[in-house]
């Protein structure tokens, strides 16, 4: 089911599953950095793995996949993110054994934080104090219009997302009705200054195709976009105070989140428990396998009980 291999320089005597154990027991502020391999037992595809979401663009001929979260190319062509975006809706107010372990954690007033780079809100799903958990690359729990900033609660556009359908904002849907309705009101000579007012929202010289007919976009963090501020505002403080640091289901690809494992002090252990190893860094102990198992394994040693319905099929 798993395999333990520690690469990290042995500055600590912190290598066997049983140092791990009794770290989690007794450690006080854990930061957990999570990543897609913490959803995908609820299919839920991650990036990069062999099933991962960019595997499959490629493989549809896409040859830099990570297009579909680049900001510029969705102005450009929102269309290509809203096919895929249905896949990373979650099936309603679930989550999964692993969310569950981050939760008891928060119960037993052990989790620091909980920096998730994932975009599907399931940490909310599993009851985790929200003040404890950093979106670092936002969520679909909000979304936003490109043009006119008006804001609305996620699940308004999930119909949209299921159905690969571009959301628009009803706010710029009603200015350019008007628009256009005034400008047919108006005689010949004096279309062509109304034009130029009508090609302010409908223009695809000046402004794109998202921001021309005011798209909707779920608020997370494109390429090409700064991290929320929350993130900033805690990081600092949080590897400070940190005194044990797990990495689960993430290959710590993408910075500034992949930068945190040099942030902590060098005497903290560093977990990883993923199901693939993570070669660029170094680890106390990376537990290698899926998640939801390792994490059910870990807490039946420690006597601990994860509030879910799957745990025991996981023991
Ligand atoms: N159990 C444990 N690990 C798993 C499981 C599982 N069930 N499933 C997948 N994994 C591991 C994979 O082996 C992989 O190393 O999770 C990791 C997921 O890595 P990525 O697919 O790169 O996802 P992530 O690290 O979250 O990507 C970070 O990249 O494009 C951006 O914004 C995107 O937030 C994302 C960021």
């Amino acid at each position: 089911m798993h395999r333990v291999i520690t690469t990290r320089t042995k500055k600590l005597d912190f290598h066997t599953i049983d140092h791990l154990i009794e770290a989690i027991k007794t450690s006080k502020n854990i930061l957990v950095l999570t990543g897609a391999g913490i959803s995908t037992s609820l299919g839920i595809p991650d990036f990069r793995s062999s099933e991962g979401f960019y595997t499959k663009l490629q493989e549809q001929g896409l040859d830099d996949p990570q297009t579909v979260f680049d900001l510029e190319y969705f102005k450009q062509d929102p269309s290509l993110f809203y096919s895929i975006a249905h896949l990373v809706l979650p099936p309603e107010g679930s989550f999964t054994p692993l969310h569950g372990f981050i939760k008891l954690l928060a119960d037993k007033g052990s989790l620091l934080r909980n920096y998730t780079q994932n975009i599907d809100n399931l940490e909310a799903n599993a009851g985790i104090p929200s003040e404890k958990v950093i979106q670092c690359h936002g969520s679909f729990a909000t979304a936003s219009c490109i043009t006119c900033k008006y804001k609305i609660p996620g699940e308004t556009i999930f119909e949209e997302i299921r159905n690969s359908e571009l959301p628009l904002c009803p706010f710029c849907i009603k200015r350019r009705q008007k628009l256009i309705k005034e400008i047919e009101a108006l005689d010949d000579s004096e279309q062509g200054i109304s034009r130029h007012s009508f090609s302010f929202l409908g223009s695809t010289v000046k402004r794109s195709y998202a921001e021309s007919y005011g798209v909707m976009k779920p608020d997370i963090t494109f390429f090409g976009e700064d991290l929320p501020r929350v993130f900033h505002d805690n990081i600092i403080q949080d590897v400070k105070n940190c005194d044990l640091l797990l990495c689960i289901g993430t290959s710590l690809k993408v910075a500034p989140v992949s930068e945190i494992v040099n942030k902590v002090k060098p005497e903290i252990p560093q977990v990883l428990i993923n199901k693939d190893p993570v070669t660029h860094t170094e680890f106390d102990i990376s537990l290698l396998g899926y998640c939801d198992e390792l994490i059910v394994y870990l807490c039946e040693a420690m006597g601990w009980k994860i509030d879910h319905p799957k745990v025991d099929e996981l023991l």
